[in-house]
């Protein structure tokens, strides 16, 4: 008796190779805008915005006055090297969870003046560099400038924030050297409720808590409380530079445009 056999579907094994080229182009693109300088280079961005740009830049003065919260000057990088570190993602996370306690605690949150933006990627042949450098320089080549990333003035104006390599910051530094015990606390696990209700912590410059090198979201581990969750998700994307919004916004443009052509 002769059966039938219906042929087997066939397992189309889509290739993964258009989603990684889209990765490696997402991330080529976004390290591009993160070092091209663009109010020389591309003027036409500049004075599009120009107007609404100067009305948000009244400059925060931060003073001795106010307190400072560090959490170390690597998001989720373990090692000297920006391979080491954890990708965009997961440090968007780490950053969101020391800006809600800098939040929770009232204090200026001192942000890390670089980040790293996927090593793996920049490893392949986007970056070149001397096998020679030190591991400063291969830091400094591989990570984008907080500020080239996200719009710091917008960003403070929900959590003060100062970036590690501002003069600000030097201040403080040298200030709570100055202060010793008074003036600055290093702590590690101690929780921010803690933090808040000790009055020991509480009058002091500055805290400087040790976060997990590898993940500093861990320091969140309350999240899973979600009266606990003071910024959502979306925080940090919104608040990503001006040139990358205004970049975003003229694809969103486009492809309206083609959309409208098309419909
Ligand atoms: C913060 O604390 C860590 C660990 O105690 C220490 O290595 C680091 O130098 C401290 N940083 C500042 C800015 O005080
Ligand atoms: C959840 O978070 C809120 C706000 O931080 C806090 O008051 C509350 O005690 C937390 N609840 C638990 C069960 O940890």
């Amino acid at each position: 008796m002769a059966t039938h056999k219906t042929p087997k579907p066939k397992l189309r094994s889509k290739s993964q190779i258009p989603t990684i080229l889209i990765c490696v182009a997402a991330i080529f693109l976004l390290y591009l805008l993160c070092s091209i300088d663009f109010s020389s280079g591309f003027s036409f961005f500049s004075q599009k915005t120009l107007g609404n740009v100067k009305k948000s830049k009244e400059k925060r003065q931060h003073t001795v006055h106010e307190k400072y919260l560090y959490w170390g000057n690597r998001i989720d990088c373990p090692g000297k090297h920006c391979e080491s570190c954890e990708g965009l993602g997961h440090q968007e996370s780490s950053l969101r969870c020391a800006l809600e306690e800098a939040m929770f605690l009232k204090r200026v949150f001192v942000m890390p003046s670089r980040m790293c933006i996927n090593p793996i990627h920049n490893q392949k042949g986007i970056l070149h560099q001397s096998k020679d450098a030190s591991a400063e320089e291969r830091w400094a080549a591989n990570s984008c400038a907080m500020d080239s990333l996200y719009d710091i003035d917008l960003i403070s104006n929900t959590v003060p924030v100062i970036l590690d390599n501002s003069k600000t910051w030097y201040q403080i530094l040298s200030t709570s050297m100055k202060l010793g015990d008074r003036g600055v606390a290093h702590v590690e696990g101690v929780s921010r409720v803690d933090l808040e209700e000790s009055s020991h912590y509480s009058n002091l410059l500055l805290i400087n808590r040790t976060a997990s090198p590898l993940s500093w979201f861990m320091e969140c581990k309350d999240r899973n409380n979600h009266s606990a969750i003071m910024l959502p998700y979306s925080f940090l994307p919104s608040m990503a530079a001006e040139k990358l919004r205004n970049a975003a916004d003229k694809g969103r443009g486009r492809r309206r445009r083609v959309e409208w052509v098309l419909g």
